[in-house]
């Protein structure tokens, strides 16, 4: 009789007891499962502060070098800081247009630090005014533009901000020509740069320098 009055309810529409202790216990199933997909995720997002490797890099202007002078080191960062003018006379045994360049080359550039061959940490070499990996012996100009093999292609650079001196307005930002950062030409009023090492691009593979001057190995 009992379960004839429980079957009776449930054709009317009404909810059982144990009807609603199913529902209940499904929906906390369905929270904690939520929960725990948000906190993954949560934990598999990068997070990266302010000044380590993965967040940005707020700097004065004045930390860069000169126009076309040697590159300044940033370790914490992981990458070179360039200035760039190859229609500027000074450097120009460090910086200098190539044949297959058409367009002048101006402006500021985050190079990061790793060779493109296999991932060793190249160094500048004063002597010779160019990177050199100690690896294998690729060799890349002040640009990071491939000089001699084995490195597959340029090196990557991160995109950099120029910011006045509240250090939020963003007066201009590298631009993205084949999904690669060309150096920034810094507007007037720039006061920081901020260079986002979250924001890498790989770079291209242009024909190598050496084969200009006629000194490829
Ligand atoms: S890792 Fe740099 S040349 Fe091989």
């Amino acid at each position: 009789m009992a379960n004839a009055a429980v079957s009776a309810g449930n054709t009317n529409g009404e909810v059982s007891r144990r009807e609603f202790l199913f529902y209940i216990w499904g929906a906390s199933i369905a929270l904690f499962a939520a929960e725990s997909a948000g906190l993954l995720i949560w934990f598999l997002i990068p997070k990266f502060r302010e000044g380590e490797f993965g967040g940005a890099f707020t700097f004065p202007i004045d930390i860069l070098p000169d126009i076309n002078a040697e590159p300044a080191n940033f370790a914490e960062g992981r990458f070179w800081l360039v200035n760039l003018d190859t229609t500027n006379a000074d450097g120009q045994e460090r910086m200098f247009q190539a044949q297959d360049e058409n367009d002048p080359i101006k402006g500021v550039a985050a190079i990061y630090k790793v060779c493109t061959h296999l991932g060793c940490i190249y160094s500048w070499i004063p002597v010779n005014n160019r990177f050199e990996c100690p690896c294998h012996g690729s060799k890349y100009r002040l640009d990071g533009r491939r000089i001699e093999s084995p490195a597959p292609r340029t090196l990557d650079r991160f995109k950099i901000e120029a910011l006045t001196d509240d250090k939020t307005t963003v007066l201009a930002e590298s631009e993205l020509v084949d999904d690669f950062y060309q150096p920034l030409p810094l507007p007037d009023g720039t006061a920081f740069l901020r260079i986002d090492t979250g924001a890498k691009k790989t770079g291209p593979s242009p024909e190598l320098l050496c084969s200009f001057t006629g000194n490829c190995p």
